[in-house]
């Protein structure tokens, strides 16, 4: 695997290499990721992989500065994934000059996610496109992990013609239930053990949906009061339309429940589709 920082040395090398298929991550990589990356294999001829965690998309109180930067061990795991180029830019190689033209995101980045993080989707919308300009790829793959993430990149990707696939990846999680993220290193044992909790709290909306249940205001606020009695602090349970993020319409459209709680410090966010 080949690692580069500069812009004109990834363009350089990218050259003749047939269809491209591209993973953006901010590293601290785990099983989800290296799930996509294997993914990226059967879309095309080169596997890019970028790591970069961007400034533009952490909050000021959030977590930019400790954020887990590992590239020794993410280098070893992409390279054993078959990556083929990694593009690892430094904030200089990426941000040369302060930002000033952004992707701004419609309403739906002040919602959900957006609600509790303020300009997350636009630092992350921006940080996507430049970084598509540089890969230039056929095909980029993201995680329903971050689905409203991917909602947005979608639409942002068809909005403004680019010619790129977007494909989702499905949420990789550990055998209790617990979906992977980078952040979950910063949960204590105890917390650790209380975490799958969400995942089965979704759960648990999910099949009363399936069940006929069609009060979702209850469900959602019913979702909230177990997880927040058993030490959580919810920023919001919701349930709504894949499609689109909005509230469930007539009919029955495909749904999804997301969730963001927090346990201890670390914030986690879930969701999952029926
Ligand atoms: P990061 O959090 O590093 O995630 C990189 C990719 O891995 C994202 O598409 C995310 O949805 C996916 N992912 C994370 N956990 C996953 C899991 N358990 N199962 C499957 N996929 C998972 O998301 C970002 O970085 C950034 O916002 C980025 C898109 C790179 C822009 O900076």
């Amino acid at each position: 695997m080949k690692i580069h920082s500069a812009i004109p040395d990834l363009r350089a090398a990218l050259k003749n290499r047939g269809k491209v298929v591209f993973v953006p991550t901010m590293g601290n990589l785990h099983a989800g990721h290296i799930a996509l990356m294997q993914q990226a294999r059967q879309h095309g001829d080169t596997v890019v992989a970028s790591l970069f965690v961007n400034r533009l998309q952490f909050g000021p109180n959030e977590d930019f500065d400790s954020y887990p930067r590992t590239l020794d061990a993410d280098c070893q795991k992409l390279a054993a994934a078959g990556v083929d180029l990694l593009f690892a830019p430094g904030e200089r190689d990426l941000y040369p000059e302060a930002q000033q033209y952004y992707v701004d995101p419609p309403a739906i980045q002040n919602e959900l996610e957006g609600q509790f993080r303020p300009g997350h989707f636009r630092g992350v919308a921006t940080v996507v496109l430049k970084l598509f300009n540089i890969v230039a790829p056929q095909t980029a793959l993201f995680g329903k992990k971050d689905y409203q993430q991917l909602m947005v990149l979608r639409n942002m990707t068809r909005q403004l013609a680019l010619p790129i696939e977007i494909v989702g990846g499905e949420t990789v999680r550990a055998d209790d239930g617990l979906a992977l993220s980078s952040r979950n290193g910063y949960l204590t044992a105890d917390e650790r053990a209380e975490a799958p909790r969400l995942y089965r709290t979704l759960c648990t909306i999910r099949d009363a949906v399936r069940a006929g249940e069609r009060d979702f205001a209850r469900l959602e606020r019913d979702a909230a009061a177990e997880l927040n009695a058993h030490g959580w602090k919810t920023d919001y349970i919701a349930v709504r339309q894949q499609a689109d993020l909005q509230a469930p319409g007539a009919g029955s459209p495909p749904l999804v429940a997301l969730a963001a709680s927090r346990l201890g410090t670390p914030r986690l966010i879930d969701n999952i589709e029926f």
